[in-house]
């Protein structure tokens, strides 16, 4: 065919991304603590919290987290008790067991420090792909794509995709097309991509099209649909879980226990519990069969917990106690100790707090 017949191509959306984006980027990027020219461990550190965590919920964390241990040697190097306790409240707490895992392998194999490469990266324990893309770009500057959830709900409509972005096949097209327009600032870019989705091209209906610097390209908005897109599989109901917490306290102390070390919040500590929801009779009996002499006992106000694949609905119990039986694997402590030495998951906050009002 002649070249004057050819029907116009349409133009590929992705390929404008850049020079639009990092103009928009220039002006409106947040200031953030792990963002101004940050050596590549506040890089990790924040990219590690900034998993399945809001920005906002991140920021003191993460200076604490730095002050404390700020360095790989530090890191590797800091007891289990203290790690956690840095990171009680953020959840997921296997990403900072992973993390030092990770730091004791760059002590022994990269002298204390994290390797620049993509792949060496992702030979590290809690690192994906994700992350070693975030990594790369922020730290190194290497041009490798970072995809995230926002990069993904900003792909899909610039493109006017339907493909469900659940489905691996459909984050692996979206990295092979990212990576083809990732330009030389590769680590402003990645960050543009996910504050643009942080910031305008937030999910369900409620982008915010007048701000966005892509809608003069948005395959989405041109149509209309961009309140359908991204097309997610729904997810299966979360499971509801009922159980009875008790606050059993003795001599001003209150008992703990540590969650088996495979599971939900595996490892942590936590009030001893018995699943299902007892009534103070039933209650009772179950902690007399255990030994326990019960000297008071009444009903909390129960409290819920929302997991990303399991709700907890607790009864709360309050129990006075004045011995207790062989046999049992718990710790007895202050509400000074408690608040100062051991981290407490956020699910039995509700409980801590009225510990710490009775006996603080
Ligand atoms: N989410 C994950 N990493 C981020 C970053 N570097 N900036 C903003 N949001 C993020």
């Amino acid at each position: 065919m002649k070249e004057e017949h050819r029907l116009p191509q349409p133009k590929d959306p992705l390929a404008e991304i850049p020079p639009l984006l990092l103009t928009w980027y220039d002006n409106n990027a947040r200031i953030l603590p792990w963002r101004d020219n940050p050596p590549p461990y506040r890089v990790w550190v924040s990219e590690i919290m900034l998993q399945q965590t809001r920005v906002e919920a991140v920021k003191p964390y993460f200076e604490r987290f730095v002050s404390a241990l700020p360095d790989v040697k530090a890191l590797a190097e800091a007891p289990e008790e203290k790690l956690l306790k840095l990171w009680e409240g953020l959840g997921y707490y296997s990403r900072v067991k992973n993390m030092q895992k990770a730091a004791v392998i760059l002590m022994e194999r990269y002298g204390g420090e994290l390797p620049s490469s993509r792949e060496e990266l992702s030979k590290l324990p809690g690192i994906g792909d994700y992350t070693s893309g975030s990594i790369a770009s922020i730290a190194f500057n290497i041009p490798v794509p970072a995809v995230d959830g926002n990069v993904l709900r900003v792909i899909s409509r610039v493109t006017a995709s339907r493909e469900d972005i659940v489905k691996p096949q459909v984050k692996k097209s979206v990295e092979a097309a990212v990576a083809k327009i990732v330009p030389e600032r590769a680590g402003d870019f990645n960050q543009a991509l996910m504050e643009l989705g942080a910031l305008v091209c937030l999910p369900n209906t409620a982008p915010l099209c007048s701000s966005c610097p892509l809608a003069g390209i948005c395959r989405a908005y041109e149509q209309g649909i961009q309140g359908e897109l991204p097309v997610r599989q729904k997810k299966a109901a979360r499971r509801v879980e009922q159980k009875t917490v008790f606050l059993l306290v003795m001599d001003q102390k209150a008992a703990l226990q540590k969650r088996p070390d495979k599971g939900l919040l595996g490892g942590m500590w936590e009030f001893p519990s018995a699943p299902g929801h007892l009534t103070l009779s039933q209650a009772r009996s179950f902690l007399e069969e255990k030994g326990f002499c019960v000297q008071k006992l009444s009903a909390l106000k129960p409290a819920k917990h929302i997991f990303s694949h399991v709700e907890w609905r607790m009864q709360g119990i309050y129990a006075l106690v004045s011995s207790c039986g062989e046999g049992e694997n718990l710790v007895w402590r202050s509400a000074e100790e408690l608040k100062r030495e051991v981290a407490l998951p956020s699910a039995f906050e509700p409980f801590a707090n009225l510990f710490y009002s009775l006996c603080g």
